[in-house]
């Protein structure tokens, strides 16, 4: 395999894109010759990111990814510039730290809606010009959480992203006879803002110093990880969850 994953030319959506590791992903993906289609709903911030990209042909479109009809016009957008689709990545997501007996129906709905429902409208809306091009890669955006069942204060989130590991499975059986494949990133600890914004530096040390490598993944590494996920070389790959801990659990 050679060192650009066969990225060249490919037109990948890469939601999230505005920072974190959406951006990282977009940044590596440019680099190696792909033209990315960045999605987020902040878009000052992704116009920032999605105009220092290397290369060309790339693409700043802003939506809330929580509406299905909004993940529809993405993927229709991107047909209109480019006429086909190769690569979906799936990074949008949201944490939202809440005491059990303070979640309601709307904090359920809006982490649902952002981490499992946007995931799967996508990969319904996506899987069209795959199939037509009997070729695709699609890469979701689990957690951790998704095996421990989270800590006190995210049960939501865990669910959601027990979610997303459910419809990567389910999308891969479905997809899987077009020569598309589906897979998860199950990341554990990475230095973006969802992470500084909501844990301690003291709880950081208390999950880097369970861990046998003992330190946090860099989103340059996890976004290597989705470029080979996204390759040829992957091509028998699909439906499973790939954990990116340092080791903090072993299944
Ligand atoms: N950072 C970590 O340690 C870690 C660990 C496990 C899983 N993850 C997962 O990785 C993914 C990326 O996380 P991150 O750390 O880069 O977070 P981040 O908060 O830095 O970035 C998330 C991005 O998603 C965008 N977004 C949020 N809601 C949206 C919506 N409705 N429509 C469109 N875009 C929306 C945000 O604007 C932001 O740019 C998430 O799915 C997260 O759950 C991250």
């Amino acid at each position: 395999m050679s060192t650009d994953f066969g990225l060249p030319g490919r037109v990948a959506i890469i939601t999230g894109a505005a920072r974190g590791l959406g951006a990282a992903t977009a940044e590596l993906f440019a680099r190696f010759g792909a033209h990315v289609v960045g999605c987020d709903i902040d878009g000052d911030e992704l116009e920032k990111t999605v105009s220092g990209l290397e290369g060309e042909g790339h693409l700043a479109l802003a939506f809330d990814l929580s509406q299905p009809e909004n993940c529809e016009s993405l993927v229709a957008q991107t047909l209109e510039r480019h006429g086909r689709l190769d690569i979906l990545v799936n990074v949008a997501g949201i944490i939202e730290r809440i005491e059990l007996d303070e979640v309601d129906e709307a904090a359920w709905a809006r982490t649902m809606d952002v981490n499992v429902k946007s995931q799967f409208f996508l990969c319904r809306a996506a899987s069209e010009p795959m199939k037509k091009a009997h070729w695709g890669r699609i890469v979701n955006f689990t957690s951790q959480a998704a095996h421990t069942g989270g800590f006190y204060g995210t049960s939501v989130y865990a669910v959601s992203k027990g979610g997303v590991v459910s419809l990567t499975k389910n999308f891969a059986r479905l997809l899987g006879p077009d020569n598309i494949t589906v897979n998860a990133i199950a990341p554990a600890l990475v230095d973006t803002r969802m992470v500084s914004g909501n844990m301690t530096e003291e709880a950081i040390d208390n999950v880097t110093s369970a861990m046998p490598i003992g330190r946090m993944t860099d989103a340059a590494e996890i976004a290597m990880s989705v470029a080979f996920l996204a390759s040829e070389s992957a091509a028998t790959i699909t439906g499973h969850t790939l954990d990116i801990n340092g080791g903090l659990l072993m299944r």
